[in-house]
């Protein structure tokens, strides 16, 4: 793997294999000593121009505990134009010795055009472009599903038969694009549930189901209901009445959970808006499953610069990475 960029292009054999990798990982970290010295030497940049705590933390806690050298650059607040700075900024990094490069952006299509411009000969990590995707938070997304069916050893089950339903803001999510084309591609069926106004128009493309009404979702049965942050930093416009309103329609309060199944979780991305898109009763249930989706997100992105990095230079037995570290 050259680059993790989306997860529309991402066969159903690439996204196992990083899950399953997630897997070897996630062993790892029981262990009291928890770096691998796999990425040794190498150098990971997290190159952030949006907001973030939850993604750089995990993305920096996941290349330490490979043993690279992690830098972290919070571009946020340059004065020159987005492409100039891009160029700039990578022209930097290639002269720094990036070996891989995490990067968020406000525009959709950034890291792509950093993997594929010829600035640098770094592999490409996106972090969340715009409103266009978030690769990995769909893999973390996918994992904490999967690990929650399948007790125990989930390496290499797909997602078949699950039924997940996204709740909210899906017009400027990135996280809703890349778990659509993920979980569909594992096997998932997805419905979609927001008001008419904050479902994108080219919907109907996408490999999922749309419903404007969340009680009726909720008597469905999902297997996971995934929450949304209203993002009112993309909105210029009213997208809904009130906050009030919103709440009242489309959030996941005390009654709904009642009423969703018993064996169902509750997910969110992060970060959350208690009160609005979830109560305080759903985000702290025994079936919410928000701190396990930070967790496991550490696992995922060792296994994704493992691949990234590393993935050459080895045979395709991926319990590799963890034998090395053993052997220290
Ligand atoms: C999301 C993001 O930034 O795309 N957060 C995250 O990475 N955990 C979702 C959001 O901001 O609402």
């Amino acid at each position: 793997m050259r680059h993790l960029l989306d997860t529309k292009s991402l066969t159903k054999t690439d996204a196992l294999r990083i899950l399953d990798v997630a897997e070897d990982m996630a062993d790892t970290q029981q262990r009291e000593m928890k770096k691998l010295p796999t990425l040794r030497g190498r150098t990971v940049v997290n190159l952030f121009f949006e907001d973030s705590t939850r993604t750089r933390i995990s993305f920096e806690a996941a290349a330490k505990r490979l043993s690279a050298d992690v830098i972290n650059f919070s571009a946020k607040g340059s004065s020159v134009s987005k492409g100039e700075s891009l160029q700039d900024t990578a022209q930097t990094l290639q002269a720094m010795g990036a070996d891989a490069v995490v990067i968020r952006h406000g525009a959709s299509g950034a890291p792509r055009t950093l993997a594929t411009s010829g600035w640098i000969t770094a592999g490409v990590v996106n972090a969340g472009d715009g409103t266009h995707e978030h690769p990995t938070q769909a893999l973390l997304d996918a994992y904490t599903i999967r690990k929650r069916r399948y007790a125990g050893d989930s390496r290499g089950r797909d997602l078949f038969g699950v039924h997940v339903t996204i709740v909210g803001d899906i017009l400027h999510s990135r996280v809703a694009r890349s778990n659509v084309w993920l979980l569909s591609t594992l096997g998932a069926s997805v419905t979609l549930v927001a008001p008419p106004t904050l479902i994108p128009q080219d919907v109907s493309l996408w490999p999922a189901r749309v419903e404007y009404d969340l009680d009726e979702a909720i008597a469905a049965g999902p297997d996971a209901l995934m929450m949304l942050r209203i993002q009112l930093e993309r909105m210029n416009a009213a997208y809904f009445p009130t906050e009030r309103e919103y709440s009242r329609r489309w959030g996941l309060d005390a009654g709904r959970l009642r009423a969703l199944r018993g064996d169902s979780i509750v997910m969110h991305p992060g970060p959350m808006n208690r009160g609005l898109e979830i109560s305080a009763e759903a985000a702290d249930s025994p079936r919410s499953t928000v701190l396990e989706q930070v967790t496991n997100g550490v696992s995922v992105r060792m296994a994704a610069l493992y691949l990234l990095l590393a993935g050459a230079e080895r045979d395709t037995d991926s319990t590799d990475a963890t034998r090395k570290g053993d052997a220290r």
